[in-house]
């Protein structure tokens, strides 16, 4: 044998031997194996926790690197630290020192290298712009995103606008790992839960790891012995059944079936039918965002706030909206029509061409009123109409972004129907609500007293109501009426309080 010929059979054993000491058949579990050999290309892993699934993804992107030479692959972790320490040391070198592969590592760029030319990429959602762009514009033959309950990018856009075509060339699959959690919206909801179709889903707990199963099993026992109150907890329900259950403590909105319901109006006889107040709030949007529309009713006899209706589409032109407004006037007698003014241009154009008066709404402080809307659905001062269950299923599901210290909304959730629930709320004075009383013994000192004091508040409220319609009616965004309207807030926030 030649030099030449040795060399070459020495480099390619060098290069190839791996495959042999590789035999996923023996390494993988049944279902790890069921899962990685199933040609689909999009494929979910929905298992409970410890069930194997980030090792799984590990030595998936291991076989495809070794299998497939000179092939990208990637890991998408929620963050850039918490892909490293979920996949480098743990799954990835575990793999490379158990078969002896010989991969390179590079701590610093997280690359994998095997010795066919493949590499493994890994990195995190919140990666910079710029190792993104480099990242996403390369070709794959695998992608991997893990914990993909808890993504807040939206991970539609990212598999299926930048990634999906990515994968193209290679014949590439792109995979979602993870177990339940509280965002029960987005893309792998809606994968593990059938909405969603074209994907491949493969679900098992960590009794079918092998590696687990047993210490599985005492950490159950432990639990139903020792703490079996735990298992009651939404966190039980979602690590170790894998169930879509949604934290209370994590819900935006303290709305509930039943206490937050009622099937009619209440009917009031006489003159005081006419007493009752309609209150339409609008949140503009087009795409994907909708325009969505609330309708509240509260009554001078009343203390409740009832929402009657609720309406959200994508892709409503200025003219749709207004149109909206107009055949919601029409239908309930709305009294006010309170709107979200961020797109001032939309907004003027619907006051002056369309002939609808809007009152501008009032977006500061949000969490602050949000807590007080609360302290109303818990007392069931705040009730939906069978005619609000897109609203209801947005209360239902709009939880807190729990990545941020400062109490933000979760961005994957829906939340425009709430928005504009929101807006009209703070402008609805049910709380002022009376059922009026007899009328007074103004010879008896307590009485007189009483009812000097119930006319002078009627007479502020009404004085502060003249001057806050005065100033909007000059200019409904110039400063000053906003700075007015804080006060008027100011006001009613302090009554709330009371
Ligand atoms: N084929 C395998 N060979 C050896 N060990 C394995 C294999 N599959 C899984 N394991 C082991 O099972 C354990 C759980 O695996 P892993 O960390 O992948 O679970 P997980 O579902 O991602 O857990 P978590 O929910 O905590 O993210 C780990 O200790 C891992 O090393
Ligand atoms: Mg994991």
């Amino acid at each position: 044998m030649n030099v030449e010929l040795q060399r070459s059979l020495l480099n390619h054993a060098a290069k190839y031997s791996h495959r042999s000491r590789f035999n996923i058949d023996k390494i993988a579990f049944n279902k790890q194996l069921s899962f990685i050999k199933h040609p689909n290309k999009l494929k979910a892993l929905f298992c409970t926790r410890r069930a194997a699934k980030s090792y799984t993804g590990g030595l998936y992107l291991v076989q495809e690197a070794l299998n497939v030479d000179s092939c990208n692959c990637l890991y998408i972790g929620l963050t850039r630290l918490s892909a490293k320490g979920i996949i480098w040391k743990d799954v990835l070198k575990d793999i490379d020192k158990r078969y002896k592969l010989g991969i390179k590592f590079n701590g610093s760029e997280l690359t994998a290298t095997t010795g066919n030319g493949s590499v493994i990429y890994v990195t995190g959602a919140d990666a910079g712009d710029d190792e993104m762009e480099k990242l996403l514009g390369k070709k794959y033959r695998l992608v991997i995103i893990d914990e993909a309950a808890s993504f807040t990018i939206d991970l539609r856009r990212l598999i299926y606008g930048i990634l999906k075509p990515a994968t193209v060339d290679q014949g590439g699959s792109i995979c979602l790992l993870g177990t339940s959690g509280n965002l029960t919206t987005g893309l792998f909801f809606d994968i593990t839960t059938g909405a969603e179709t074209g994907w491949e889903l493969f679900k098992w707990s960590a009794f079918d790891n092998p590696h687990i199963a047993k210490q599985w099993k005492e950490e159950l026992e432990d639990i139903a012995l020792n703490r079996p109150r735990f298992m009651e907890t939404p966190l039980f329900k979602q690590w170790y059944l894998n169930e879509w259950v949604i934290d209370d403590d994590k819900l935006v909105y303290r709305f509930s079936y039943g206490r937050n319901e009622y099937d009619h109006l209440p009917s009031y006889p006489g003159q005081a039918a006419s007493k009752w107040q309609y209150v339409l709030g609008v949140d503009l949007g087009y795409h994907p965002d909708p325009s969505a529309f609330v309708v509240v009713a509260f009554h001078e006899y009343d203390t409740t706030l009832y929402v009657i209706d609720c309406f959200k589409q994508v892709e409503m032109d200025i003219t749709d909206v207004a149109n909206k407004i107009k055949w919601f006037k029409a239908e309930y007698g709305i009294d006010r029509v309170v709107i979200d003014g961020a797109n001032k241009q939309a907004v003027m154009e619907m006051q002056k061409r369309h002939d609808v008066p809007l009152t501008p709404a009032d977006k500061t402080g949000k969490v602050d009123f949000i807590q007080i809307m609360n302290a109303e659905f818990i007392q069931g001062k705040i009730l939906l109409s069978k005619k609000c269950q897109d609203l209801k299923d947005e209360y239902l599901s709009l939880i807190w972004n729990d990545k941020k210290i400062k109490k933000e909304e979760h961005p994957n959730c829906d939340n425009h129907l709430c928005d504009s629930a929101l807006y009209s709320w703070r402008y609805c004075y049910q709380f002022l609500s009376k059922m009026p009383k007899e009328s007074p013994n103004l010879k008896d000192k307590k009485q007189y007293i009483a009812h000097t004091q119930k006319l002078l508040e009627e007479s502020l409220e009404r004085q502060i109501r003249n001057q806050e319609d005065q100033e909007r009616g000059e200019d409904i965004f110039h400063t000053s009426a906003m700075d007015n309207e804080g006060d008027v807030m100011n006001y009613y926030i302090n009554k709330r309080r009371a």
